[in-house]
C-alpha cells in the first residue's frame, strides 16, 4: 500500500484519515500542481461549497468522488472561474488564480470537458475540432503529430472526421469531447464524469485513453460515480460530500477497503 501512496504529496496523513483543512494547507506547497484551499461558492441565494481543500498533485490522476449533489461539478466550475470562489483560494502552478476569469485560466493551459460535453452536432467531427485548435483554420494548420497521436488514442475521431457529430454514439461523442480538449497541449485536463451512460467496452477504451494521456504528462481530474472506473485509474483520491472535501488520499488504499467505500459512498456506486 504505501508504495502506491504519493507520499511527497501525502507526508503525514494516515491513506483513511479524514481530510482536515490543515493537512490541505499543509501538503498544498509540495508537488501540487493545482489545489483549493478552503474555497466557498454560492450560487445566487444558495451555498453551495462550504470550504472545499482538494489537491491535485502534477503528474498523477486524481478522482473527485461523491454521491449525486455533492458538490464536484459546482468544484470543476469554480476552478474554471465559472462561478467565483469566495472566500478560499486557488492556486495552479505555484500561482493564484482565485480572482482569473475563465479565458486566462484555459490560457495556462487547462481544459475542461463539461459534462454536456460542449459539442457541435450539426458541424462535423473536424469542424468540431478546428474551432478547438484556436490557431487554425483549416485542417491542414493542425499540428500533425499530435493530430495523429490523438487519432491514435481515439480512433473513431479519425473514423468519423467528416460525419456530423451529433450521429455519433454516446461514447464517440464523450471522446470527440476529450480530443477537442486537447487538441493543443495541455498542463491540466478536467474531466466531468467521462464513464457517464457509457457501454463497459467503450469505458475500457476510455480508460486506456486517459492512461495514455496521462503517461504523456499530462495531469488530469476526473470526476466520477463510476468507482471501478476510479480505481482502475486513480493515483490519487478526493470524496465530497455535502460541499465539502470529506476524504482524501491514495485510490490504492480507497479501493483496498470496501468497509470506507461504503460509509464515503454509498449505494449510489
Ligand atoms: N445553478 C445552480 N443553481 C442552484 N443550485 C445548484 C446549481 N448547480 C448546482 N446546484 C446545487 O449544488 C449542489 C451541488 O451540485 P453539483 O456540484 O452539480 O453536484 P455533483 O456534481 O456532485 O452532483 C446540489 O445541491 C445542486 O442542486
Ligand atoms: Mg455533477
Amino acid at each position: 500500500m504505501s508504495e502506491n501512496r504519493p507520499s511527497a504529496v501525502w507526508p503525514s496523513q494516515g491513506a483513511s484519515a479524514p481530510m482536515g483543512g490543515s493537512a490541505a494547507h499543509k501538503v498544498a506547497s509540495v508537488g501540487a500542481l493545482l489545489s483549493l484551499e478552503g474555497v466557498h461558492t454560492h450560487i445566487g441565494a444558495y451555498h453551495i461549497l462550504h470550504g472545499v481543500d482538494l489537491v491535485v498533485p502534477k503528474g498523477q490522476l486524481t478522482m473527485l468522488l461523491g454521491r449525486n449533489g455533492a458538490g464536484k461539478t459546482t468544484t470543476l466550475r469554480t476552478i474554471m472561474g465559472l462561478w467565483r470562489a469566495g472566500p478560499g483560494r486557488i492556486r495552479f502552478a505555484g500561482r493564484d488564480i482565485t480572482a482569473l476569469d475563465t479565458p486566462r485560466i484555459a490560457a495556462l493551459k487547462i481544459a475542461y470537458v463539461p459534462e454536456t460535453m460542449g459539442i457541435f452536432s450539426d458541424l462535423t467531427v473536424k469542424e468540431n475540432m478546428l474551432l478547438a485548435a484556436r490557431d487554425a483554420a483549416r485542417a491542414s494548420q493542425m499540428d500533425e503529430s499530435r493530430l495523429k497521436w490523438i487519432f491514435s488514442l481515439f480512433p473513431a475521431v479519425e473514423k468519423f472526421w467528416n460525419h456530423p457529430a451529433g450521429k455519433l454514439s454516446g461514447g464517440q461523442k464523450q471522446m470527440l469531447a476529450v480530443a477537442r480538449a486537447i487538441v493543443e497541449p495541455r498542463e491540466l485536463l478536467i474531466v466531468d464524469e467521462p464513464s457517464k451512460g457509457l457501454a463497459p467496452a467503450i469505458v475500457n477504451n476510455m480508460i486506456d485513453a486517459f492512461a495514455q494521456l496521462k503517461a504523456s504528462g499530462v495531469t488530469i481530474l476526473l470526476v466520477e460515480q463510476n468507482i471501478n472506473f476510479a480505481k482502475r485509474l486513480g493515483d490519487t483520491v478526493a470524496v465530497m460530500s455535502n460541499g465539502r472535501v470529506v476524504h482524501a488520499g491514495s485510490m490504492a488504499a480507497l479501493a483496498a477497503d470496501e468497509e470506507l467505500q461504503r460509509s464515503l459512498l454509498g449505494l449510489a456506486l
